[in-house]
C-alpha cells in the first residue's frame, strides 16, 4: 500500500463478524465481508490484537505473540483470512503489543518460577525501605503501577492492567525477542505493524518518585532512548522490506517527538498516531468527565500538527475513531438530527488533510455510540475501574453512568450490524456487547439506501487520484472563524480549500476570489451547485465543502 494515497481500515475482531455460533467475531468471519471491504475502497486493515490472550484488556495482555487466540480460530484461519484479503488486493497490518506481555505469558511465568533469564524480561524493583511501593506511579486504567512480584519482596511494573506486566527494553534479549516477532508475521504475509504505547517503552534503569503534583508519565514518555530502540526495531525486522509500513501509537507525545519518529531519514516509524485532538473534550486533562468540547483547541492542535509535522518532514496517522475512543459523532457531530451530514463533515475535515487516513469498522456507515443505561452492559477493564473511582470520588450514580455513557471505550466495540435483525448478521447468539441501534443503523441499510459509505469512497477515491490530497502543503484558512474549520492545500498549481462548519447553526465565509472564479466543486455534503459559489457563503448544518483549482 502506498501510505500517501491509501487508506487503512480498522478491524476490531472481537466485533467484526461470527461465524461460529459464539458471541464474539474471528477471523473466519472477516474473509465473509471482504467484498465489502474492496468496494470501499481500502488498501490495508489494522487488526486490533488476536493473539493468544487471557482478554483481561481485550487482547492487548499477549499471552502469546505467534498463536491465535482460539476465540478468533487458527493458524490455518489466519492463513486463510491472510490470503483472501491479499488476493484482493487488501494488505494486513498487525498490533505489535510491546511494552508489555500478561502475565500468563510463558516469559513472567518462568520469571515467577524463580528464572533469572526471564525475570530480566521484566521490570521488577524492591518496595521503598518505608515498605512502601519502588515508585508513586499511577497505572493508566487506575491505582498504583507497581504489583507483588510472587511470594518475593519485589514488585514488577504494569502501567496498565495489573496483568499486563512491562518489558524491560533495556535488555537486549527482550529486544531480539521482539524482532523475532516482527520477523515471524513477515513470514506470514504481514506488511503492516501498529506499535502498542510505543512510545512508553524506555524507562531508566532507576525509577524515581514523580514530584508532588506532576503526572509519572512524564518521566517514562518519549525518552530519548525509545529513537534508539525504534532504528534498531527497523534495522533488525521491518526496514529490511522498504514496502512495509508502520504506525506508533504514542501516548502523550510532542510534535518534535514525533517528527523524529517518522522523518524517513531516521529510518524509525512510518507514522504516528496520537492523541491530543481527541481530548478537547477533557476537563482540566481528565478523561473521566463530561463537558462540551473545545472547538478551538481542536482546531489549534490539527494545525499545529498538520503545520510542524509537514515542516519538520514527517507523516501523521489521520483518525476520528477506534477502539479506544467513543464515537466521534456523538462528541463533535449530530448523532440524531444531523447524523449524516455530520458524519460526511467529519470524514471530509479528516481525510482531505496531510497524512494518512484511518477508517474505524463502522463509521462508514454512521454507527454512534449505544447509549447503554446499565453498567452490567459494559465489559471493558478500563471503563468499570472509572465506575468504581468515580462512584468513591463522591459522583452521584446518574453523574457517574452519565460519563461513563460518554467516555467509555466500549462505545466503540459494540458489534457491527450487517443488516436489520435481532444481532444484526453480527452473530447468531446475543453478542457480547449489544448494539441496541442496529434497527436503524446498519451496513445492508445504508448500502441500499444511505449515502455516508458513498461518501467514503468517493474520499478515498479523491486522495488516490488528487497529489494534491496525498502531497499537497497546508495552510490554515480563517483560523479564527468560532464555527468552521477551513484549510487550503497547495501543490504546484493546484489548490484545494476545504471548509467545514462543525455546528448546527448556519454560518458565513469568505470564500478567496481565486476559489470563486477559476474552481470546480470537488466534494459537497449538501446539494449545491458553482453558481452557489459567491464570495460571502452561508455553510449550511454541518456543511462541507472542498472546492479544486486546477490549472
Ligand atoms: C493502547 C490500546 O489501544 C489499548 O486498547 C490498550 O488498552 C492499551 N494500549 C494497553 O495495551
Amino acid at each position: 500500500m502506498d501510505y500517501k494515497k491509501d487508506v487503512i481500515y480498522q478491524i476490531y475482531p472481537k466485533s467484526f463478524q461470527s461465524t461460529t455460533g459464539k458471541p464474539t467475531g474471528d477471523l473466519r468471519g472477516v474473509i465473509k465481508h471482504i467484498p465489502y471491504l474492496k468496494k470501499l475502497g481500502i488498501k490495508m486493515v489494522w487488526f486490533n490484537p488476536f493473539f493468544t490472550s487471557p482478554q483481561k484488556d481485550n487482547g492487548y495482555d499477549i499471552a502469546d505473540f505467534r498463536a491465535i487466540d482460539p476465540i478468533y480460530g487458527t493458524m490455518d484461519d489466519y492463513m486463510a483470512m491472510a490470503k483472501a484479503l491479499r488476493d484482493n488486493g487488501i494488505e494486513l497490518m498487525l498490533d505489535m503489543v510491546f511494552n508489555h506481555t500478561s502475565t500468563e505469558h510463558i516469559w513472567f511465568q518462568k520469571a515467577l518460577a524463580g528464572d533469572k533469564k526471564y525475570q530480566d524480561y521484566y521490570i521488577l524493583r524492591p518496595g521503598k525501605p518505608d515498605g512502601s511501593l519502588p515508585t508513586n506511579w499511577e497505572s493508566k486504567f487506575g491505582g498504583p503501577a507497581w504489583n507483588k512480584f510472587g511470594d518475593t519482596d519485589l514488585y514488577y511494573l504494569c502501567l496498565y492492567d495489573k496483568t499486563q506486566a512491562d518489558l524491560d527494553w533495556r535488555n537486549p534479549d527482550v529486544r531480539a525477542e521482539l524482532s523475532d516477532i516482527v520477523n515471524f508475521w513477515m513470514t506470514k504475509g504481514v506488511t503492516g505493524f501498529r506499535f502498542d504505547v510505543i512510545n512508553v517503552i524506555g524507562k531508566d534503569e532507576i525509577l524515581v518518585d514523580a514530584p508532588p503534583e506532576t503526572e509519572s508519565k512524564k518521566l517514562y514518555t518519549d525518552k530519548p532512548i525509545v529513537h534508539t530502540y525504534l532504528k534498531e526495531l527497523n534495522q533488525h525486522s521491518f526496514g529490511q522490506d522498504p514496502e512495509i509500513v508502520t504506525v506508533g501509537e504514542m501516548s502523550s507525545t510532542t510534535i518534535e517527538n514525533c517528527i523524529e519518529y517518522t522523518n524517513p531519514d531516521n529510518h524509525e516509524l512510518t507514522m504516528v498516531f496520537n492523541f491530543h485532538h481527541l481530548k478537547v473534550d477533557y476537563e482540566n486533562g481528565q478523561k473521566w468527565t463530561k463537558i462540551p468540547f473545545d472547538f478551538s483547541a481542536l482546531k489549534n492542535i490539527l494545525f499545529d500538527w498538520q503545520v510542524d509535522i509537514t515542516a519538520g518532514n514527517g507523516w501523521n496517522a489521520l483518525f476520528w475513531n477506534c477502539h479506544d475512543q467513543p464515537r466521534a459523532l456523538n462528541r463533535f457531530g449530530s448523532p440524531d438530527k444531523y447524523r449524516v451530514e455530520s458524519a460526511k463533515m467529519l470524514a471530509a475535515a479528516l481525510h482531505l488533510l496531510r497524512g494518512t487516513p484511518y477508517i474505524y469498522m463502522g463509521e462508514e456507515i454512521g454507527m454512534v455510540d449505544p447509549d447503554y443505561s446499565s453498567l452490567s452492559q459494559y465489559d471493558d477493564i478500563e471503563t468499570l475501574n472509572a465506575y468504581k473511582e468515580l462512584t468513591v470520588s463522591g459522583l452521584k450514580e446518574t453523574e457517574v453512568m452519565d460519563i461513563i455513557r460518554t467516555k467509555s471505550r466500549d462505545n466503540a466495540r459494540i458489534p457491527m450490524p450487517w443488516d436489520d435483525s435481532e444481532f444484526g448478521s453480527f452473530s447468531t447468539v446475543t453478542p457480547w456487547l449489544t448494539n441496541p441501534k442496529t434497527k436503524d443503523i446498519n451496513v445492508k441499510k445504508e448500502l441500499e439506501s444511505g449515502s455516508i459509505f458513498k461518501f467514503y469512497q468517493q474520499l478515498i477515491q479523491l486522495r488516490h487520484d488528487l497529489d494534491v490530497i496525498s502531497d499537497g502543503d497546508i495552510t490554515p484558512y480563517s483560523r479564527d472563524h468560532d464555527q468552521v474549520f477551513a484549510y487550503i492545500r497547495r501543490l504546484g498549481t493546484d489548490r484545494l480549500l476545504v471548509l467545514n462548519n462543525f455546528y448546527e447553526k448556519e454560518t458565513e465565509i469568505e470564500i478567496p476570489k481565486e476559489f470563486v472564479d477559476d474552481s470546480r466543486i470537488l466534494l459537497a455534503n449538501y446539494d449545491i451547485s458553482k453558481n452557489d459559489i459567491k464570495t460571502s457563503y452561508t455553510l449550511k448544518a454541518y456543511e462541507t465543502l472542498a472546492l479544486y483549482v486546477s490549472e
